[in-house]
């Protein structure tokens, strides 16, 4: 292997720059084991900024929908909540107090029942959400099998190809066979009358997504509870049904606050949603909430009293940092609805901008336009078919480039745009997607789209015209 290859770390020892160490002292720090010698807090704080130098620029990263911009006064809240271990609830009440009223306002935004008896708890992210709801499902579930004196050895959920990988995890961490409902050719989500054929009486549960992965597309929860609905009523089977609302939970209910997708329906009986996505936080914290009392099984609950008092806990962690629950307060205070529907109607206003802009390039497709997440996906003219073939003489079918060559590009330019393959039973189709963001601004989609018209130019040989992408 070549002495420098990307295959290989730096050489052993970091290397200190003079200003970095106290008098010019040669300081030895090896990068791999622990140095037998403590080096000042400068020197270590400056070596490490210069390692992470090579890092993209967060606010250029379209691939994720993590957010990636605070305030400043949210920022420092964060940092004065650094030290704070959210399990410690006798310790840090305050702490504990602002979690309860987050899950005050949550409830209410997701018209839960009794939305002043909030049944739930904050998590890491989505993914501890979706591992706490599933298993809520499989207990329940089993509770049922055993009243009705069946056996309780082959639990399945019904999941869409579609799904994030954490709930593959859930099925094989929790043996649970996953059924997953293939996509039909030319659609990105479920179809809601798919999703009933798939269930059987050892089905746990349904998982609906309010904002795919994939593309930002909002599944038809409603949909798919009447379709659950008639199930019971011709087979007598019932399944309930998790939303997994990771980036829709708090999103939705300030700009599309009509759309019945939550504890409106009674077949929904838990939903989670990621506080560092559109709840506007940095990573990580989470949220899952279920309908009542009955729909969260008691046994999931630990009560622990070595910290001090006595405390219910259901979590996968035990220690959970504070800050990202004070800057979920924070964001709630600061914003108010009014606030937080501004923000999200502003990232959907410059999507749907971009969106147009990319869906006016003869050399794409779109496969999302933002209507529902501020999402945008395309493919090449011509790739999404039926027949999962290129439509003949279509832009797709003769193009001598990838979508790859035109994120790598983009990259050049600063840019993290991830090209990927759709889900199971769409593999075919090869797209690009853009996630917009609180603090994505007209000014930088603009030069977003600019430098996607030159990344096209470079790949098609037709000079590099930034202008075919955005034109004023
Ligand atoms: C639909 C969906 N569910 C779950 C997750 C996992 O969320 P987290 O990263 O907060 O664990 C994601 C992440 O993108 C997602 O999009």
């Amino acid at each position: 292997m070549p002495k420098y290859s990307s295959s290989r770390d730096l050489q052993d020892g970091i290397d200190v720059r003079p200003q970095f160490s106290r008098d010019g002292a040669v300081v030895d720090i090896p990068r791999r084991r622990m140095a037998e010698q403590s080096v000042d807090p400068e020197t270590a704080y400056n070596v490490i900024v210069d390692e992470l130098m090579l890092d993209g620029h967060a606010r250029l990263n379209v691939a994720t929908f993590g957010t990636t911009w605070m305030e400043p006064q949210a920022e420092k809240l964060m940092a004065e909540a650094a030290d704070k271990n959210l399990v410690d609830r006798d310790e840090y009440p305050q702490t504990a107090q602002l979690e309860d009223r987050c899950l005050d306002i949550i409830a209410d935004f997701w018209n839960a029942p009794e939305p002043d008896n909030p049944i739930g708890c904050s998590t890491i992210g989505s993914s501890e959400g979706c591992m706490l709801a599933g298993m809520a499902l499989k207990w329940r579930w089993r509770d049922r099998m055993k009243e009705a004196g069946k056996p309780t050895d082959r639990p399945n959920l019904v999941v869409g190809a579609n799904v994030q990988v954490c709930w593959h995890k859930f099925c094989r961490y929790w043996d649970v066979e996953p059924k997953e409902v293939p996509i039909r050719k030319g659609e990105t989500t479920m179809h809601p009358e798919d999703v009933a054929a798939a269930c059987d009486e050892n089905t746990i549960g349904v998982i609906g997504i309010l904002g795919s992965t994939f593309d930002g597309a909002y599944e038809d929860i409603a949909g798919m509870a009447k379709e659950l609905d008639r199930l019971e009523i011709e087979k007598g089977i019932y399944v309930p049904i998790h939303v997994d609302a990771a980036s829709g939970g708090l999103f939705a209910p300030f700009v599309d606050p009509e759309l019945v997708w939550d504890f409106r329906l009674e077949r929904v009986q838990s939903i989670n949603a990621s506080g560092h996505k559109y709840g506007l936080v940095y990573p990580g914290v989470g949220w899952v909430l279920w309908r009542n009392e009955e729909a969260r099984p008691e046994d999931l609950v630990f009560r622990v009293d070595y910290l001090g008092g006595d405390h219910p806990t259901m979590s996968l962690n035990f220690t959970k940092p504070g800050s990202g629950v004070v800057a979920q307060y924070y964001q709630f205070v600061r914003l108010g609805y009014d606030g937080f529907k501004r923000v999200h109607q502003h990232s959907r206003d410059i999507a749907q901008m971009m969106a147009q802009a990319i869906g006016d390039m003869e050399e794409f497709e779109l496969i999302a336009d933002a209507s529902d997440l501020p999402v945008i996906a395309f493919c090449f003219n011509g790739a999404n078919t039926k027949s999962g073939k290129p439509r003949k003489d279509s832009y797709a079918a003769n193009v001598q480039y990838t979508l790859n060559d035109v994120a790598d590009w983009m990259k050049q330019g600063g840019w993290a745009v991830p090209a990927y393959h759709f889900c199971a039973d769409r593999e075919e189709l090869e797209i690009i997607r853009i996630v917009v963001r609180n603090a994505f601004s007209r000014d930088l989609a603009e030069m977003f789209l600019m430098e996607l018209g030159r990344a096209v130019g470079r790949c098609d040989g037709t000079g590099e015209d930034p202008g075919r992408a955005f034109r004023h």
